[in-house]
């Protein structure tokens, strides 16, 4: 969500136990602005927040002009102490899905991770060890870019492509109406798309380039991944990801407000394709 007005973004999502201290917003407020300034962010988001055992890690992001590019994500565990951390490769996702369970609070924390690899055949068989080290810093810089990648939705119509295919806010977007927004074909994932291909522009004669340059979470599979929710009458619509449980999105029909948190361990519901 973004930094301008935390404290009443924070509660539309308040509902689902999304609770911050008058101290921690305060903290969060500043925090925001600091690292806003520091490095020239064109704008700076509260991500959320990810468990851990002993401490839990606060995330910020920062973005440029265009909204896709370059995005940096920052930890603290005081909101006042920030940690830049480190870009995600594949690899280092790889890697951290083999660590299981929670998250300690510990970034320099390391998990071992033995797998036993055979080689040669027959009596000349051996067995070997090969040995993966996860720190955790990894792990959660990871687990941040899985959940981005995954479930971070934005309105339809709220970001426009412009013809230098920068992804920057639409500054005439006026939200979806409550019509609108009870439906899923209106969300998108906020990344590039992935699944727009030739069969789904035929289908959808009714595409806008400069709109549908993300996928909507209509094709998201497994079906019924999404919980859609209107509190306050039809004055707050929030949606749920069952997916990565502790994501939430809301969106005030008809205005520009609209953001998402995390508040989560970090862990992704593998058994959501066997409970629908
Ligand atoms: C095991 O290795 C020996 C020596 O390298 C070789 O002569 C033999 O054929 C191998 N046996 C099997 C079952 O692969
Ligand atoms: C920007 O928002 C306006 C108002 O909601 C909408 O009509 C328009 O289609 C949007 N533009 C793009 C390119 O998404």
């Amino acid at each position: 969500m973004e930094s301008g007005d935390l404290h009443l973004c924070i509660d539309y999502v308040s509902s689902g136990g999304i609770i911050l201290t008058p101290e921690q917003k305060a903290a969060l407020q500043t925090a925001l602005v600091i690292l806003q300034n520091e490095n020239r962010f064109y704008r700076v988001y509260f991500w959320g927040k990810i468990f851990g055992v002993k401490e839990d890690y606060y995330i910020v992001q920062g973005a440029y002009k265009d909204e896709f590019a370059g995005r940096k994500s920052f930890y603290s565990k005081d909101c006042i102490h920030w940690g830049l951390l480190p870009l995600a490769t594949a690899k280092m996702k790889e890697n951290a899905k083999l660590a299981k369970g929670y998250f300690t609070g510990d970034p320099s924390y390391e998990t071992e991770h033995v797998e036993l690899k055979i080689t040669g055949e027959g009596q000349n068989a051996t067995e070997e060890e090969e040995v993966t080290i996860v720190k955790e810093e990894d792990r959660l810089t990871s687990v941040i870019a899985e959940i981005d990648e995954d479930v971070r939705i934005v309105p339809r119509g709220a970001f426009v492509q412009v013809p230098t295919a920068e992804v920057v806010k639409n500054r005439s977007f006026e939200g979806l109406s409550v019509q609108e927004a009870a439906k899923l074909c209106n969300y998108m994932h906020f990344r590039e798309a992935k699944r727009l291909n030739l069969r789904i522009l035929l289908q959808r004669a009714n595409m806008d380039r400069a709109i549908d340059f993300m996928d909507s979470i209509e094709d998201d599979v497994p079906r019924g991944s999404w919980n859609i929710q209107f509190e306050r009458g039809s004055g707050l619509l929030i949606m749920r990801s069952l997916q990565w449980p502790g994501y939430v999105f809301y969106h005030v029909p008809a205005t520009r407000k609209y953001g998402s948190v995390y508040f989560g361990t970090g862990e992704k519901n593998m058994d959501l394709p066997f409970m629908l």
